[in-house]
């Protein structure tokens, strides 16, 4: 199985681990056996851990490499569409003419919800984050489909997959709708994917909607260069919580609530409140110096990347995307400035050489969903409906191989074993 070995010697002996090499990136340590011999790996963050095999992505963060299914994104993302990139996360392949016509028609046979959804929505405030919503709702989904929750059925699994890249659009413009008090705007299946999106967004009853073909181009690439990104922090949530058998509607909310950090998804709504907050070019320089303060924990939002050392491929693409759509749309944003203004200094500052930090998809995305009307509170909702196929398709990845509940280990560092003290006895 494996012509490499490692060596590892501990308290005078030695183990013999495997070496497993994948088709690109580097070598991993098997150190399961370590367990058998009293040792546990320690490895905060995950920094050096790989915790499962999959053939979805590739990141190559020294050199600023994103591959789905091995297509460069950047190719994908110039080429292809936010449905065709999510087959080929699903499927592994390209879709030929057929295959790709039965896919969109498939996900465009499910766009709509159960009404009775409807009725969740009411029991949120109207000033709920819309991420709060989601989070419920997309759980919701749990109760409508007992005829094919079985994870062990590789159809079941199918269809779920394309219910949850369906019906994502559909709830998020419905929870947008419901913090402004819209009535909720039906899918209209002769639409895109994109365009269908915006016009639930952005359509009322009372007239048709004129979906501009720019913008839903330009939605279209935001949700492609989000739709995975290997084993993230809300991708390993996805797979730890399936790991246990729970539902995918289950597993997805819980990927919804591991997005909405700020270290993650939640990014780019920190951005934007970030660029509003320093609001002139001037004030660029203190933001800066404040973000390189060690006593001071505000950070560049739209900067860093846990895996990218280089450049971000994603946040290069979504640079053209914002000059296409400030361009189209003729705006002139201040925001734009301050951005620039703040990506340049960042760049040339060696605060933020040295430590590799480089703007990442998130610093452009919340520019264009800003000028596309979209408000900032529904900016993580946007990446959670882009990152569904990948979620989706690892969780799917994982039951279809031989998979165990995922179960991470510790170092203990509490009190030993001691007695219980009774109350009137304690000091
Ligand atoms: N501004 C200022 N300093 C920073 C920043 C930043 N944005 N990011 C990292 N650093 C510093 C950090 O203080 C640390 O310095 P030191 O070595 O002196 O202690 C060093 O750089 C390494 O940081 P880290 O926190 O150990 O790095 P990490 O890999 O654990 O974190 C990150 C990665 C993305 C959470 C972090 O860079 C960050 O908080 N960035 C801002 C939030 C953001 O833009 N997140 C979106 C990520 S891309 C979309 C996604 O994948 O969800």
């Amino acid at each position: 199985m494996s012509d490499k070995k490692a060596s590892l010697s501990i308290d005078g002996k030695t183990l013999e681990l495997n070496v497993y090499s994948g088709t690109i990136g580097p070598d991993v340590v098997d150190v399961t056996p370590l367990t058998g011999n009293g040792y546990f790996t320690y490895d905060p963050g995950f920094v050096s851990t790989a915790a499962c095999e999959s053939k979805i992505t590739y990141i190559d963060g020294n050199e600023g490499v994103l591959l789905h299914g091995g297509y460069p994104i950047e190719q994908l993302a110039e080429q292809s569409d936010y449905l065709e990139a999510s087959y080929v996360l699903l499927y592994g392949e390209l879709p030929n003419k057929e295959q790709k016509e039965a896919f969109v028609n498939k996900v465009r046979m499910h766009t709509m919800v159960n009404d009775q959804m409807s009725t969740f929505f009411k029991g949120f405030r109207r000033d709920a984050h819309p991420m709060a919503i989601m989070c419920g709702v997309v759980g919701a989904l749990s109760a409508f489909y007992h005829d094919s929750l079985d994870i062990n059925d590789e159809k079941h699994r199918e269809i779920s997959a394309i219910r949850l890249i369906a019906k994502m659009p559909t709830l998020a413009a419905m929870t947008y709708k419901y913090t402004i008090g819209q009535p909720f705007m039906y899918p209209q299946n002769h639409l895109s994917y994109s365009e269908n999106f915006l016009h639930m967004m952005f359509g009322n009853p009372c007239e048709p909607t004129k979906v501009n073909p720019v913008l839903a181009r330009a939605m279209d690439t935001i949700f492609l260069l989000h739709a995975d990104h290997e084993q993230n922090a809300s991708t390993s949530t996805v797979r730890l919580a399936g790991s246990t058998g729970a539902n995918p509607f289950a597993c997805i909310s819980a990927g919804i609530a591991a997005l909405w950090g700020p270290s993650h998804g939640g990014a780019n709504e920190a951005v934007l409140n970030m660029l509003e907050e320093i609001g002139d070019e001037a004030n660029v320089d203190a933001c800066v110096a404040r973000a390189k303060d060690k006593n001071d924990p505000f950070r560049l939002m739209g900067f860093g990347h846990r895996v990218y050392k280089n450049f971000d491929p994603r946040a290069k693409v979504m640079k053209k995307v914002a000059d296409e759509v400030l361009g189209e749309l003729g705006i002139d944003d201040p925001l734009l400035k301050v951005a620039k203004r703040l990506e340049q200094i960042a760049l040339e500052d060696s605060y933020f050489i040295e430590k590799k930090l480089y703007p990442n998809v998130d610093f452009y995305s919340g520019i264009i969903l800003k000028a596309i009307g979209i408000p900032t509170s529904m900016f993580t909702v946007i990446f959670a409906l882009g990152r569904t196929p990948g979620w989706i398709a690892h969780w799917n990845e994982m039951h279809a191989g031989a998979s165990r509940i995922g179960r991470p280990r510790q170092l203990y560092t509490g009190p030993a074993k001691r007695d219980f003290v009774p109350l009137d006895q304690r000091d």
